[in-house]
């Protein structure tokens, strides 16, 4: 068993999930995080903390999809490791899943957050 992120998170991006993770299993993406379901150690206390409901546990048959999609950004995809809070999304209140009723799978980003810090990146 172990929890995973969804679609929530998308250009939310609170942030609070990841000061409170024992082992710092959460990886971050451009515009949201996800969790190393295989670090992940099921405490539970991270799923409070995310103020959209965004963490499942795997367990949840709406996890079901996001098992896989979790463990291939945290591990193939190489997302970088993220273990201190920090600011939400500036556009958080406009993306709340409230106002995505059919999800935000069409604003996800691939792309490595450490890239969008630092060098400029292609737009491919
Ligand atoms: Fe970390 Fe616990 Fe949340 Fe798993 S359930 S991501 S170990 S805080
Ligand atoms: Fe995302 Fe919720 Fe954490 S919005 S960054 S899972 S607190």
């Amino acid at each position: 068993m172990a929890y995973i992120v969804n679609d929530k998170c998308i250009k939310c991006k609170h942030l609070d999930c990841v000061e409170v993770c024992p082992v710092d299993c959460f990886y971050e993406g451009e515009n949201m995080l996800v969790i190393n379901p295989d670090e992940c150690i099921d405490c539970d206390v991270c799923v409070p903390e995310c103020p959209v409901d965004a963490i499942l546990s795997d367990l949840d048959p709406a996890a079901e999809e996001w098992l896989a999609f979790n463990r291939k950004y945290s591990t193939e995809m190489m997302w970088p490791n993220i273990t201190e809070n920090g600011d939400p999304d500036p556009e958080h209140e406009k993306y709340h899943p409230d106002n995505f009723p059919d999800g935000k799978m069409d604003l996800f980003s691939e792309k490595l957050e450490e890239l969008i810090k630092g060098e400029p990146l292609s737009t491919s």
